[in-house]
C-alpha cells in the first residue's frame, strides 16, 4: 500500500502528567522527567482531512491515516473493517432497543491488538528498529507474531506459564515468534520485557508504546461511522487499560477537530477477580492499587496493575463513565449467550463488555434509550478448551441409521 501524504503532519510525544514533550522519533516508552505515560499528539486544527475523504475509503484503521503516526508503507493485512452487529435478541430481552457488538474477533489474527500491531510494526520498521518484543496474556503475542512474520523481523514474546489460552499460543508459534514461558503472572512478564527492550534495543509493543494505540482508536471512529451518530456509551472488557484509552483519545481528537459535539461516556469492565480500575472509580481513588493475585476464567484480562491505569481513569472520570466487574459466571453465561441467541462467537474476556452492561442495566444504571457499543474483543477460537468445558461432548454413534434416530430421539 502507497499513501500519498497531502500534508505530511507533524506529531509529537507529550508526558500525560508533566506535559513535557518529545521528538516523534525519540524511542521512549515513559517520560524521562517524572516516569508517567507518553501519548501521540497531533495539531488536530492544521488536519484539514473532511469526513467525505475518509468515507470515499474502504472502512478500516488506515481510513484515517491522517491521525495515525505512520509515515512509511505500512505493514498491513488489511486490518479493520470490523462488524458492527446490532444485538437485537439480547437487547430485547435487556430492554436496551439500541445494544451494539463491534466484532474485534473479526481482524486478521482474531482480536483488536492487530489494529495496534500494523501502526506498532510500521513504528518499529519508520524508527529503524530490526526486532520487536512483548508480554502478552496470549492475544498481544498472536498479533505480534502475525505482523512481525509480514515485516520479516524477528518477535520475542514473553507469556504468563500455564495461562494462556491454547488457540493464542498456537498463533504465536506458528507464526514463527520466539515463545517464553514465564513462571509468573503478566505483570511481571511485562516488567521483565520492558527491561529487555531498554537494556537490549528491542521494540517493545506492549501498549505502554503510544504508537500501538494509536491504531487501536480507529475502532471507535469506524463505529461512529457505522453507526452513522455518536454512540452514548462505548463499553470495552478491560485488562491492561490501554483500549479504553485509545479509543477516548480518538474521540478526543474528532472532537477537537470539530467532527463530534460530544464523546460517547467511556464505560470499562473488568473480571471480578482482576478489577483494580473498577475500584479506583468506586472508591475514587487517585490511581490503582495494584492487585497482586488476580484471577480470573478470562485469562486475556487476568492483570492486576494495569499500565495505562492512568490514562482510563481519565477516560472514564472526564466522560461521566462507569467502571464495573462481572464474575467468571456472568462471563461465561454472557458468552453462551451472544454465542446462542446472536451468532457472535467471542472468548470469555469478550463477553465481559456485554455481561458488564447486562449488569449495569439490571442495576439501574443505564438509561435505556442510550446507543451503546460493546467492544467484544477477540474470536470464540482463541480458546476453544474453556468452551468445550462448557458444553455438552458430542454425541458418538454407531455407523447406522438406527442408532441416528435413537440418538435424536425420532
Ligand atoms: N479483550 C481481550 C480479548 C484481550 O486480549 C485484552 C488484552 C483485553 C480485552 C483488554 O484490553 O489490555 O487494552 O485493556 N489482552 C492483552 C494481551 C493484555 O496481552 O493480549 P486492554
Amino acid at each position: 500500500m502507497y499513501f500519498a501524504y497531502q500534508h505530511i503532519l507533524m506529531y509529537h510525544l507529550e508526558c500525560v502528567n508533566c506535559g513535557a514533550t518529545y521528538p516523534a522519533d525519540e524511542i521512549l516508552y515513559n517520560c524521562t522527567k517524572c516516569g508517567h505515560l507518553l501519548a501521540v499528539r497531533y495539531p488536530t486544527d492544521e488536519i484539514t482531512i473532511s469526513r467525505g475523504v475518509w468515507n470515499s475509503r474502504p472502512l478500516s484503521v488506515w481510513r484515517y491515516r491522517e491521525l495515525l503516526p505512520v509515515r512509511i508503507s505500512p505493514v498491513t493485512l488489511q486490518e479493520g473493517g470490523t462488524p458492527l452487529y446490532h444485538l437485537k435478541r439480547l437487547g430485547e430481552e435487556m430492554g436496551l432497543p439500541y445494544l451494539y457488538a463491534k466484532h474485534e474477533g473479526m481482524n486478521p489474527s482474531g482480536s483488536f491488538k492487530d489494529r495496534g500491531m500494523t501502526v506498532g510494526v510500521s513504528m518499529a520498521l519508520q524508527l529503524g528498529k530490526k526486532s520487536v518484543a512483548c508480554a502478552s496474556t496470549g492475544n498481544t503475542s498472536a498479533s505480534l507474531a502475525v505482523y512481525a512474520a509480514k515485516a520479516g523481523i524477528p518477535a520475542v514474546v514473553l507469556l504468563p506459564a500455564g495461562k494462556v489460552a491454547v488457540g493464542k499460543v498456537a498463533q504465536a508459534l506458528m507464526h514463527g515468534a520466539k515463545v517464553i514461558s514465564v513462571r509468573g503472572n503478566f505483570d511481571r512478564a511485562l516488567e521483565m520485557v520492558h527491561d529487555l527492550c531498554l537494556t537490549h534495543g528491542l521494540y517493545l509493543l506492549n501498549s505502554i508504546n503510544p504508537f500501538r494505540l494509536e491504531g487501536q482508536k480507529t475502532i471507535g471512529f469506524e463505529a461512529l461511522d457505522q453507526l452513522g451518530e455518536i454512540p452514548d456509551r462505548f463499553v470495552l472488557p478491560v485488562g491492561n487499560a490501554g483500549n479504553i484509552s485509545a479509543v477516548y483519545k480518538g474521540f478526543l481528537e474528532l472532537n477537537e477537530m470539530g467532527f463530534i459535539d460530544r464523546l460517547p461516556m467511556m464505560t470499562g469492565i473488568q473480571a471480578a477477580g482482576s478489577s483494580p480500575i473498577v475500584r479506583a472509580i468506586r472508591e475514587n481513588l487517585p490511581e490503582v492499587v495494584p492487585e497482586t493475585n488476580p484471577e480470573t476464567i478470562a485469562t486475556a484480562i487476568r492483570i492486576g496493575a494495569p499500565v495505562n491505569a492512568e490514562k482510563a481513569l481519565t477516560a472514564i472520570r472526564k466522560t461521566g463513565g462507569l467502571a464495573e466487574s462481572v464474575t467468571d459466571d456472568e462471563i461465561l453465561k454472557m458468552q453462551r449467550d451472544l454465542a446462542r441467541k446472536e451468532g457472535i462467537g467471542v472468548e470469555p474476556a469478550s463477553a465481559a463488555s456485554v455481561a458488564g452492561i447486562r449488569k449495569l442495566v439490571e442495576m439501574g444504571m443505564i438509561d435505556r434509550n442510550e446507543r451503546i457499543v460493546c467492544v467484544v474483543t477477540g474470536h470464540l477460537l482463541k480458546d476453544p478448551e474453556t468452551v468445550i468445558k462448557q458444553c455438552e461432548p458430542p454425541i458418538e454413534i454407531n455407523a447406522d441409521l438406527p442408532s441416528l434416530l435413537s440418538a435424536l430421539h425420532l
